[in-house]
């Protein structure tokens, strides 16, 4: 959470600085700040809630500095306010830093600063840190860093400015995720690229332990004590992807490029009748009798997805584990057991740690992840990533399909290596991904209906969700769709499961989503609707266009093209996306930012 940006160059700090929050406002979105070096001395505005509230006040007043840092906040510690909004700085008002992350020791370390007068104006752990520097600034800005750092225990990705020193910019990495941008005669640090993307593609990612001195010129990197290089990447996004480019939302944008965006995942990496990876060893998956996919929120919808696809056609045992509560069981790993992350950001902790705690155990790991030098990235032995492009909406969507899309490939590829898959069973398999992108861009044209469709269900205050097998994490998915940006409760359901409880919920108020395309389990799935309407209950269903039965039962329905039906997955999210869409936007959310949300969650 936190979004963090530092620029030096010879352009206005304050222009590149206030652009780069804007594309990591998704980040967090409680306050906003900025501090720039301006004649010597250190400029700072605040400001409560969005950036916009930022930008207002600094209007008319901008400072003419070419060194500065600013930060938009995911609120830890401390309530969302001007005095807690970064960046803080010690009691001279030299020195100023930006923070993404949680100094665990900071209490302590307040109380010792307190008896040595320290003055705190901030209820948050990161001032602390302004003040561990003004203890040793005598020493110079790096030493008095370095020793600063020496003292915190906790999670950080931080940037620091002094006023004595305005040729230089600190940054230091562990745990949360800093990028160096390389320009020319500039330079850039920030959470994320697409903040700096405008200006430079030339991308550097710090790792665990490092600490950055940027200057106009160059870039100096540290770690234990030593000097360190680090790679310097070329980022293929480009700016234009992280503009809304007309559309009214970044979600709608990206819920529309997900024909694009499924494409350029699969394009590549599939013939006639094969798949192949560029960064993995099927000589390490021979072995492996056992899966195991780590994930959350919508990532783990498509790790559940996966589970019935991979044990489906490979034929391999597939547990599927939230992240947070895999980090703190004892599971059983083996050097026959293949991990896998799922994860858009490569970023998220509880991910992140749950694999610390594991990796070494198993025989081989593989992150699917959307960032490019992610922390995920780089930790796991092989990596395959999703080609979604940068997504700004909170929500997932199309990096959501994109690791559908990765993890399709992967089961019928682990077919083919553990021998389970012939020729055929993989020319099938492919051929059915390839059309995927075309039925989507089908639902879309569609979207006015399921437009409809919300206007009649947007003032309800309950849904449910239902789906049985590969639709069942689908069910699992549009519930939380519909949660995060529309603020309605919503549950999702094995079909089932819904006799042994759910069905308590039934009465006219509660809608029932069925995600129900006529498959091996139609019939089951039209038991659990008839049981539903028996008790006045509503019905919206999304089924394959050549049903003609469903419209006996359901009140409202979308219609998906017809596709193999272990593919309906990759079809059936898209209405689901749209439908919360629609319902979020006629109820007056910010569907881009809703509310207590970050896309990237660096804290536990
Ligand atoms: O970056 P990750 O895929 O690891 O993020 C995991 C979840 O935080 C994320 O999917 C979250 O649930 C989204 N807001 C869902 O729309």
């Amino acid at each position: 959470m936190c979004g963090i940006i530092g620029y030096i160059g010879e352009e206005n700090a304050t222009d590149r600085i206030i652009y780069g929050l804007h594309k990591l406002e998704y980040r967090g979105y409680d306050s906003a700040g900025i501090a720039v070096i301006d004649g010597g001395a250190l400029v700072r505005f605040r400001a409560q809630g969005r950036l916009e509230n930022l930008e207002a006040k600094i209007k008319g007043k901008k400072t003419g500095g070419t060194i500065g840092i600013g930060h938009t906040r995911w609120a830890t510690h401390g309530k969302p306010s001007e005095e807690n909004a970064h960046p803080h700085t010690d009691c001279t008002g030299e020195i100023t830093i930006i923070h993404n992350g949680i100094i665990e020791n900071y209490f302590e370390l307040k109380e010792e600063l307190i008896k040595k007068k320290h003055k705190f104006a901030s209820e948050t752990d990161t001032e602390i840190f302004a003040h561990l520097i003004e203890e040793n600034i005598s020493k110079g800005f790096v030493k008095a860093a370095f020793a600063a750092l020496k003292r915190i225990r906790g999670m950080y990705a931080m940037v620091i400015l002094y006023s004595g020193e305005p040729d230089k910019i600190i940054a230091a990495r562990k745990g949360s995720p800093l990028v160096i941008g390389l320009g020319r005669g500039e330079n850039y640090v920030a959470s994320d690229v697409p903040s700096f993307l405008k200006y430079t593609k030339k991308a550097m990612f710090l790792e665990d332990g490092d600490v950055a001195v940027i200057t106009r010129e160059k870039v100096d990197i540290f770690n234990s004590g030593k000097k360190v290089k680090r790679g310097v990447k070329e980022i293929k996004w480009s700016a234009q992807q992280a503009e809304k480019s007309g559309f009214p939302h970044f979600m709608l944008k990206e819920i529309s490029e997900q024909p694009q965006a499924f494409e350029d995942t699969i394009i590549d990496r599939i013939s006639d009748s094969s798949i192949k990876f560029e960064n993995i060893d099927p000589e390490k998956l021979k072995g492996i009798n056992s899966v195991r996919i780590i994930a959350c929120g919508t990532s783990y919808h498509a790790a559940y997805t996966a589970k019935y696809i991979i044990e489906k056609y490979a034929r391999v045992n597939t547990v599927v584990e939230v992240a947070s509560e895999m980090r703190y069981s004892s599971p059983v790993i083996d050097k026959k057991t293949l991990l896998i992350a799922v994860s858009q950001s490569g970023e998220t902790i509880d991910t992140i740690e749950a694999f610390k705690s594991i990796q070494k155990k198993a025989g081989y790991s593989i992150a699917v992840v959307n960032v490019v030098g992610s922390t995920l990235s780089r930790m796991l032995d092989g990596v395959i990533y999703t080609h979604a492009g940068p997504e700004i909406g909170v929500a997932s969507t199309k990096t959501f399909i994109t690791q559908l899309a990765v993890l399709y490939m992967f089961a019928l590829y682990m077919a083919r290596v553990k021998g389970e898959a012939g020729e055929k069973f993989m020319k099938d398999g492919i051929k059915n991904l390839r059309m995927v992108p075309g039925f989507i861009k089908t639902i879309l044209k569609d979207k006015q209906k399921l437009e409809n469709i919300a206007a009649k269900y947007c003032g309800f205050r309950d849904f449910l969700y239902y789906g049985r097998n590969v639709n069942y994490p689908m069910a699992l998915e549009g519930a939380l769709k519909l949660k995060e940006i529309s603020y309605i409760h919503a549950e999702g359901y094995a079909a089932g499961e819904m006799k042994h409880g759910p069905i308590a919920l039934v009465d006219d108020k509660t809608p029932n989503v069925f995600i129900a395309p006529e498959n091996a389990l139609y019939e089951k799935i039209i038991s659990n609707i008839q049981e539903i309407k028996a008790r006045s209950g509503t019905i919206i269903a999304i089924t394959n266009r050549s049903n003609t039965t469903m419209k006996k039962f359901a009140d409202d329905i979308f219609y998906i093209p017809d596709i193999e039906e272990d593919f309906y997955p990759l079809l059936a999210a898209i209405p689901m996306q749209l439908l919360a869409y629609y319902i979020g936007v006629k109820k007056g959310i910010d569907v881009d930012k809703p509310r207590n949300l970050a896309k990237s969650v660096t804290v536990e």
